[in-house]
Protein backbone atom coordinates (compact mmCIF):
# COMPACT_ATOMS: atom_id res chain seq x y z
CA UNK A 1 0.00 0.00 0.00
CA UNK A 2 1.26 3.48 -0.87
CA UNK A 3 1.69 6.46 1.91
CA UNK A 4 -0.50 8.15 -0.26
CA UNK A 5 -3.95 6.11 0.84
CA UNK A 6 -2.67 5.97 4.44
CA UNK A 7 -3.70 7.78 7.36
CA UNK A 8 -2.29 8.15 10.84
CA UNK A 9 -3.77 9.03 14.37
CA UNK A 10 -1.47 10.42 16.52
CA UNK A 11 -2.24 9.88 20.35
CA UNK A 12 -5.06 6.94 20.63
CA UNK A 13 -6.70 7.45 23.32
CA UNK A 14 -10.38 8.33 23.86
CA UNK A 15 -10.55 10.33 20.47
CA UNK A 16 -8.17 8.70 18.66
CA UNK A 17 -9.59 5.69 19.15
CA UNK A 18 -13.33 7.03 18.30
CA UNK A 19 -11.80 7.81 14.91
CA UNK A 20 -10.09 4.54 13.93
CA UNK A 21 -13.07 2.93 14.81
CA UNK A 22 -15.28 4.98 13.09
CA UNK A 23 -13.46 5.17 10.08
CA UNK A 24 -13.07 1.01 9.84
CA UNK A 25 -16.84 1.18 10.51
CA UNK A 26 -17.95 3.07 7.94
CA UNK A 27 -14.73 0.92 5.37
CA UNK A 28 -13.46 4.23 4.66
CA UNK A 29 -10.23 2.70 4.87
CA UNK A 30 -8.41 -0.42 5.05
CA UNK A 31 -7.42 -1.42 8.32
CA UNK A 32 -4.01 -1.88 6.99
CA UNK A 33 -3.67 1.66 5.60
CA UNK A 34 -4.37 3.13 9.13
CA UNK A 35 -1.59 3.60 12.04
CA UNK A 36 -2.29 4.61 15.68
CA UNK A 37 0.31 5.62 17.71
CA UNK A 38 0.56 5.78 21.62
CA UNK A 39 3.56 4.89 24.27
CA UNK A 40 1.14 2.60 26.37
CA UNK A 41 0.87 0.75 22.37
CA UNK A 42 -0.90 -2.32 24.27
CA UNK A 43 -3.83 0.11 25.06
CA UNK A 44 -4.56 0.01 20.88
CA UNK A 45 -4.75 -4.10 20.56
CA UNK A 46 -8.51 -4.29 19.92
CA UNK A 47 -7.53 -2.56 17.02
CA UNK A 48 -4.39 -4.31 16.21
CA UNK A 49 -6.40 -7.69 15.96
CA UNK A 50 -8.38 -5.72 13.14
CA UNK A 51 -5.15 -5.46 11.53
CA UNK A 52 -4.96 -1.18 11.89
CA UNK A 53 -1.26 -0.71 12.82
CA UNK A 54 -0.32 -0.20 16.32
CA UNK A 55 3.15 1.31 17.23
CA UNK A 56 4.60 3.84 19.89
CA UNK A 57 6.89 5.21 17.02
CA UNK A 58 5.09 8.82 15.72
CA UNK A 59 7.99 9.33 13.24
CA UNK A 60 7.29 6.12 11.51
CA UNK A 61 3.71 7.16 11.62
CA UNK A 62 4.43 10.92 9.79
CA UNK A 63 6.59 8.79 7.49
CA UNK A 64 4.08 6.16 6.21
CA UNK A 65 0.92 8.89 5.97
CA UNK A 66 -0.03 11.37 4.00
CA UNK A 67 -2.81 12.68 6.45
CA UNK A 68 -1.58 12.71 9.86
CA UNK A 69 -4.46 13.38 12.71
CA UNK A 70 -3.23 14.77 15.92
CA UNK A 71 -5.23 13.49 18.99
CA UNK A 72 -3.25 14.61 21.73
CA UNK A 73 -3.66 16.56 25.09
CA UNK A 74 -2.96 20.38 24.44
CA UNK A 75 0.13 20.06 26.57
CA UNK A 76 1.38 17.24 25.36
CA UNK A 77 1.65 18.76 21.75
CA UNK A 78 4.87 20.41 21.60
CA UNK A 79 6.70 17.12 23.16
CA UNK A 80 4.99 15.12 20.54
CA UNK A 81 5.99 17.06 17.36
CA UNK A 82 9.05 18.64 18.10
CA UNK A 83 10.96 15.44 17.57
CA UNK A 84 9.27 14.55 14.39
CA UNK A 85 9.71 18.25 12.94
CA UNK A 86 12.31 16.87 10.39
CA UNK A 87 10.00 13.82 9.20
CA UNK A 88 7.15 15.91 7.36
CA UNK A 89 7.14 16.11 3.68
CA UNK A 90 5.38 18.83 1.44
CA UNK A 91 1.85 17.95 0.76
CA UNK A 92 1.61 15.78 3.96
CA UNK A 93 -1.87 16.88 5.85
CA UNK A 94 -2.17 17.69 9.75
CA UNK A 95 -5.14 17.35 11.55
CA UNK A 96 -5.04 18.24 14.94
CA UNK A 97 -8.38 17.49 17.02
CA UNK A 98 -6.51 19.38 19.82
CA UNK A 99 -8.80 21.69 21.77
CA UNK A 100 -6.96 25.73 21.78
CA UNK A 101 -4.14 25.27 19.88
CA UNK A 102 -3.85 27.30 16.96
CA UNK A 103 -3.47 26.32 13.35
CA UNK A 104 -0.02 29.10 13.71
CA UNK A 105 1.32 27.31 16.73
CA UNK A 106 1.39 23.71 15.04
CA UNK A 107 2.30 25.12 11.98
CA UNK A 108 5.40 26.10 13.56
CA UNK A 109 5.81 22.56 15.14
CA UNK A 110 6.14 21.18 11.52
CA UNK A 111 7.58 21.28 8.13
CA UNK A 112 7.24 24.01 5.53
CA UNK A 113 4.54 22.47 2.61
CA UNK A 114 2.19 20.69 5.47
CA UNK A 115 -1.21 21.56 5.67
CA UNK A 116 -2.46 21.97 8.80
CA UNK A 117 -6.34 22.10 9.31
CA UNK A 118 -7.86 22.02 13.25
CA UNK A 119 -11.13 20.01 13.94
CA UNK A 120 -13.36 19.97 16.94
CA UNK A 121 -15.86 16.94 16.89
CA UNK A 122 -17.51 15.97 19.86
CA UNK A 123 -17.98 12.94 22.05
CA UNK A 124 -20.75 11.38 19.99
CA UNK A 125 -18.37 10.65 17.26
CA UNK A 126 -18.19 7.34 19.05
CA UNK A 127 -21.12 6.60 17.93
CA UNK A 128 -20.16 8.29 14.61
CA UNK A 129 -22.90 10.92 15.37
CA UNK A 130 -20.62 13.90 15.83
CA UNK A 131 -20.65 17.39 15.03
CA UNK A 132 -17.56 18.62 13.66
CA UNK A 133 -16.55 21.56 12.88
CA UNK A 134 -12.95 22.31 10.82
CA UNK A 135 -10.92 25.36 9.86
CA UNK A 136 -8.51 24.65 6.76
CA UNK A 137 -6.78 28.02 6.56
CA UNK A 138 -4.36 27.61 4.33
CA UNK A 139 -5.43 24.40 2.90
CA UNK A 140 -6.63 23.80 -0.64
CA UNK A 141 -10.20 22.86 -1.70
CA UNK A 142 -9.16 19.17 -2.26
CA UNK A 143 -7.72 18.81 0.79
CA UNK A 144 -10.79 20.38 2.65
CA UNK A 145 -13.16 18.14 0.77
CA UNK A 146 -10.55 14.82 1.60
CA UNK A 147 -10.71 16.01 5.91
CA UNK A 148 -14.69 16.67 5.42
CA UNK A 149 -15.38 13.74 3.94
CA UNK A 150 -13.41 11.93 6.92
CA UNK A 151 -15.65 13.50 9.51
CA UNK A 152 -17.97 12.91 7.38
CA UNK A 153 -18.11 9.35 7.63
CA UNK A 154 -17.93 9.98 11.57
CA UNK A 155 -21.61 12.54 11.57
CA UNK A 156 -21.41 15.99 9.99
CA UNK A 157 -18.96 18.29 9.61
CA UNK A 158 -18.37 21.83 8.41
CA UNK A 159 -15.52 24.43 7.63
CA UNK A 160 -15.40 27.35 9.65
CA UNK A 161 -13.21 29.86 10.10
CA UNK A 162 -10.81 29.50 12.92
CA UNK A 163 -11.84 32.91 14.84
CA UNK A 164 -15.23 30.50 15.55
CA UNK A 165 -13.30 27.57 16.87
CA UNK A 166 -13.72 28.74 20.00
CA UNK A 167 -17.57 28.86 19.24
CA UNK A 168 -17.85 25.65 17.84
CA UNK A 169 -16.04 24.10 21.02
CA UNK A 170 -19.37 25.99 23.29
CA UNK A 171 -22.61 24.79 20.54
CA UNK A 172 -20.86 21.37 19.52
CA UNK A 173 -19.08 19.97 22.50
CA UNK A 174 -20.27 21.67 25.22
CA UNK A 175 -23.58 22.05 23.29
CA UNK A 176 -23.62 17.91 24.07
CA UNK A 177 -23.60 18.38 27.53
CA UNK A 178 -26.56 21.41 27.22
CA UNK A 179 -28.60 18.79 25.15
CA UNK A 180 -28.36 15.96 27.89
CA UNK A 181 -29.53 18.35 30.44
CA UNK A 182 -32.74 19.58 28.78
CA UNK A 183 -33.82 15.38 28.29
CA UNK A 184 -32.52 14.84 31.98
CA UNK A 185 -35.07 17.46 33.03
CA UNK A 186 -37.79 16.27 30.73
CA UNK A 187 -36.96 13.01 32.25
CA UNK A 188 -37.62 14.34 35.81
CA UNK A 189 -41.02 15.95 34.72
CA UNK A 190 -41.87 12.61 33.08
CA UNK A 191 -41.29 11.26 36.17
CA UNK A 192 -43.86 13.24 38.02
CA UNK A 193 -46.46 12.81 35.32
CA UNK A 194 -46.13 8.95 36.21
CA UNK A 195 -43.45 7.17 34.20
CA UNK A 196 -40.85 4.95 35.81
CA UNK A 197 -37.47 6.80 35.39
CA UNK A 198 -36.51 3.99 32.73
CA UNK A 199 -39.39 4.70 30.13
CA UNK A 200 -39.16 8.35 30.88
CA UNK A 201 -36.03 8.59 29.75
CA UNK A 202 -36.33 6.44 27.01
CA UNK A 203 -39.39 9.01 26.11
CA UNK A 204 -37.21 11.84 26.05
CA UNK A 205 -34.30 10.56 24.42
CA UNK A 206 -35.66 9.29 21.66
CA UNK A 207 -38.34 12.20 21.21
CA UNK A 208 -35.44 14.60 21.45
CA UNK A 209 -33.24 12.50 18.46
CA UNK A 210 -36.46 13.13 16.34
CA UNK A 211 -37.13 16.47 17.22
CA UNK A 212 -33.35 17.14 15.67
CA UNK A 213 -33.92 14.68 12.82
CA UNK A 214 -36.90 16.79 11.77
CA UNK A 215 -34.78 19.84 11.39
CA UNK A 216 -31.41 17.36 9.67
CA UNK A 217 -33.46 15.55 7.37
CA UNK A 218 -36.24 17.85 6.57
CA UNK A 219 -34.25 21.03 6.59
CA UNK A 220 -37.19 22.91 9.06
CA UNK A 221 -36.48 25.75 11.41
CA UNK A 222 -37.42 24.58 14.50
CA UNK A 223 -40.20 27.49 14.68
CA UNK A 224 -42.53 25.35 12.30
CA UNK A 225 -42.07 22.31 13.37
CA UNK A 226 -43.27 23.63 16.80
CA UNK A 227 -46.39 25.31 15.54
CA UNK A 228 -47.52 21.57 14.20
CA UNK A 229 -47.49 20.82 17.52
CA UNK A 230 -48.94 24.08 19.20
CA UNK A 231 -52.75 23.30 19.06
CA UNK A 232 -54.70 26.72 19.97
CA UNK A 233 -55.37 26.47 23.68
CA UNK A 234 -53.91 23.13 23.95
CA UNK A 235 -51.42 21.60 26.47
CA UNK A 236 -48.40 21.83 24.29
CA UNK A 237 -48.65 25.92 23.75
CA UNK A 238 -49.39 26.14 27.57
CA UNK A 239 -45.94 23.74 28.49
CA UNK A 240 -43.98 25.78 26.54
CA UNK A 241 -45.15 29.27 27.22
CA UNK A 242 -44.56 28.47 30.93
CA UNK A 243 -41.38 27.14 30.24
CA UNK A 244 -40.57 30.78 28.41
CA UNK A 245 -41.90 32.49 31.30
CA UNK A 246 -39.31 30.75 33.66
CA UNK A 247 -36.50 31.56 30.80
CA UNK A 248 -36.18 28.67 29.04
CA UNK A 249 -34.75 30.28 25.85
CA UNK A 250 -33.08 33.34 27.90
CA UNK A 251 -31.40 30.39 30.05
CA UNK A 252 -29.84 28.31 26.79
CA UNK A 253 -28.61 31.76 25.38
CA UNK A 254 -26.98 33.15 28.61
CA UNK A 255 -25.64 29.55 29.12
CA UNK A 256 -23.94 29.61 25.65
CA UNK A 257 -22.54 33.01 26.24
CA UNK A 258 -20.92 31.76 29.51
CA UNK A 259 -19.48 29.00 28.18
CA UNK A 260 -18.29 31.17 25.40
CA UNK A 261 -16.75 34.03 27.73
CA UNK A 262 -14.96 30.89 29.59
CA UNK A 263 -13.54 29.47 26.96
CA UNK A 264 -12.01 32.89 25.83
CA UNK A 265 -10.33 33.31 29.27
CA UNK A 266 -8.78 29.43 29.35
CA UNK A 267 -6.81 30.02 25.89
N1 LIG B 1 -12.66 13.19 23.71
C1 LIG B 1 -13.36 13.98 22.89
O1 LIG B 1 -14.51 13.70 22.54
C2 LIG B 1 -12.74 15.26 22.34
C3 LIG B 1 -13.53 16.14 21.58
C4 LIG B 1 -12.93 17.24 21.01
C5 LIG B 1 -11.58 17.48 21.19
N2 LIG B 1 -10.82 16.63 21.97
C6 LIG B 1 -9.38 16.89 22.12
O2 LIG B 1 -8.70 15.73 21.64
C7 LIG B 1 -7.48 15.55 22.34
C8 LIG B 1 -7.43 14.12 22.86
O3 LIG B 1 -8.47 13.94 23.80
P1 LIG B 1 -8.74 12.52 24.46
O4 LIG B 1 -9.97 12.64 25.27
O5 LIG B 1 -8.67 11.47 23.41
O6 LIG B 1 -7.44 12.41 25.41
P2 LIG B 1 -6.68 11.09 25.87
O7 LIG B 1 -7.64 9.96 26.03
O8 LIG B 1 -5.80 11.47 27.02
O9 LIG B 1 -5.77 10.76 24.60
C9 LIG B 1 -4.51 11.32 24.37
C10 LIG B 1 -3.60 10.19 23.99
O10 LIG B 1 -2.37 10.70 23.55
C11 LIG B 1 -1.42 9.69 23.82
N3 LIG B 1 -0.08 10.26 23.82
C12 LIG B 1 0.49 11.04 24.75
N4 LIG B 1 1.77 11.30 24.42
C13 LIG B 1 1.99 10.63 23.26
C14 LIG B 1 3.13 10.49 22.42
N5 LIG B 1 4.30 11.06 22.72
N6 LIG B 1 3.01 9.76 21.30
C15 LIG B 1 1.84 9.16 20.97
N7 LIG B 1 0.73 9.25 21.75
C16 LIG B 1 0.83 9.97 22.87
C17 LIG B 1 -1.81 9.14 25.18
O11 LIG B 1 -1.45 7.77 25.30
P3 LIG B 1 -0.09 7.31 26.04
O12 LIG B 1 -0.07 7.99 27.36
O13 LIG B 1 -0.20 5.81 26.08
O14 LIG B 1 1.00 7.78 25.13
C18 LIG B 1 -3.33 9.24 25.14
O15 LIG B 1 -3.91 7.97 24.86
C19 LIG B 1 -7.46 16.60 23.43
O16 LIG B 1 -6.63 17.66 23.01
C20 LIG B 1 -8.90 17.03 23.55
O17 LIG B 1 -9.00 18.38 23.93
C21 LIG B 1 -11.37 15.52 22.54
Amino acid sequence: MSKADRLAIIGGGNLGISIAEGLLAAHYIQPSNLIITRRKVSALDTLKVQGVITSADNADAVNNARIVVLAVKPKQVADVLSPVKNFWQPGQVLVSVVTGVTITEIQALVGPGVTVMRAMPNTAIAIRQSMTCISAKGASETEQNEVLNIFNQLGKAVIIDEELMEASTVLGACGIAYALRFIRAATQGGIEIGFDSNTALMIASQTAKGAAALLLENGQHPEREIDKVTTPQGCTIVGLNEMEHNGFSSAVVKGVIASHKKIAKIH
